[in-house]
């Protein structure tokens, strides 16, 4: 999927632009502060009804607005979205959706920012995050499996922390199971397919480190996920919420045998974040044979020259729709022989430029 066309309208401190895009590279290029990001940030915020930036949409609104809107022509659908105070309103060819996943199953995006080297040595939700986003759109029951475990670890815990109406966790305890081993199975799956895509991209960018990555499940191994939430009921009761299941699930990676915190240096563990990273890229690219949107936030202050070049190196062999921001308005050098089109972003203000 590549998005051909964006207009916005009081998206942070982007007034009002519509904007015609390469499908393959786009340069963003502008000072600190003039607004590049968020120009990513609109576009993300298109395909996925939410920021990488905030929780709170509203906070996209320009300050002296009260709504922002955005509109978007993709290869083979139209995309509005709207929020104005709380409510949010998207529109997919014209029709007004309810559920978020009717948007964000269209187009597959990511994004590579400062944040995504938190995906090492950052909470396991990251890691789950990023697990979850490669199955979203390669399996196509995992959207519905993971809105039916949600409203039941919602409902159990509820239970818990009202203290009422306990006699009904069996039934819940019921409905989360199933859903539960259906995403216990996919994610377990999933990692070993990645551990193996991974194991090419390390040789490359960690110079052959051995690194492992496993599936660790959020109960205790000697348990089922059935005996588990029967052994711990009484403790979720004293807590008032589910203390095991697979939302506590996480990623484990580690080097012959000891944890990847204690063995890589700040360089290395960023390399093994964007190795992770381009290996998801590569199996949702293979497996949904949909091109991505991926957009590139101020990789050069995060990486040395040598990983910049590597990384680049990679992405131009992937079916990908490229936004890359800079400083400066230099292509990559690795990228140096392709067509881009570039956008200058100045206070706010975005114009399109030629390469001279
Ligand atoms: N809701 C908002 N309304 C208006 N301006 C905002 C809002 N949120 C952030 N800004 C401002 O937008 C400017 C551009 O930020 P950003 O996109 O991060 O710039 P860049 O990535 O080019 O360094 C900043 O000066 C920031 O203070
Ligand atoms: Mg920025």
């Amino acid at each position: 999927m590549t998005i051909s066309q964006l207009s916005l309208t009081d998206f942070r401190n982007l007034r009002s632009a519509t904007l015609d895009f390469d499908p393959c590279f786009n340069l963003i290029a502008g000072e600190n502060g003039s607004g590049k990001t968020s120009l990513l940030e609109a576009i993300f915020v298109l395909c996925q009804a939410h920021s990488f930036r905030t929780c709170h949409l509203k906070q996209c609104i320009n300050h002296t607005k009260s709504n922002l809107l955005l509109f978007g022509r993709f290869s083979d659908f139209k995309a509005g979205l709207s929020r104005s105070g709380s409510k949010l309103v998207i529109h997919v060819n014209g029709e007004a959706v309810k559920r978020r996943s009717e948007l964000v199953k269209r187009a597959p995006i990511n994004i590579v920012n400062s944040d995504s080297f938190a995906l090492i040595d950052g909470a396991p939700q990251k890691r789950r995050a990023f697990i979850d986003w490669c199955l979203f759109h390669v399996e196509h029951s995992f959207a519905e499996s993971w809105s039916e475990f949600k409203h039941a670890l919602r409902q159990r815990n509820r239970l818990l922390k009202t203290r009422q109406d306990l006699k009904l966790l069996d039934y819940w305890d019921e409905h989360l199971l199933k859903p539960s081993l259906r995403l216990h199975q996919m994610r377990k799956r999933q990692c070993a397919v990645l551990q193996k895509i991974f194991a090419l991209e390390l040789d490359e960018l960690l110079h052959g480190i051995p690194i492992e990555l496993e599936y660790r499940q959020g109960w205790p191994e000697s348990l089922e996920l059935k005996e588990s939430l029967i052994e711990h009921r009484q403790r979720d009761v004293q807590s008032g919420f589910t203390n095991f299941g697979v939302h506590r699930d996480d990623l484990i990676l580690t080097s012959q045998g000891r944890k990847v915190g204690e063995v890589l240096s700040r360089g290395q563990s960023k390399r093994l974040g964007i190795a992770l990273m381009l290996a998801a890229l590569k199996l949702v690219n293979k497996c949904s044979q949909q091109r991505i949107i991926l957009l590139i936030d101020d990789l050069q202050s995060e990486l040395d020259l040598d990983a910049q070049k590597r990384v680049y190196q990679q992405l131009r062999e992937m079916d990908l729709q490229l936004f890359i921001s800079n400083i400066d308005s230099g292509k990559p050098e690795a990228l140096a022989a392709k067509e881009f089109k570039m956008f200058h972003v100045e206070h706010g203000t975005i114009k399109p430029r030629n390469f001279s």
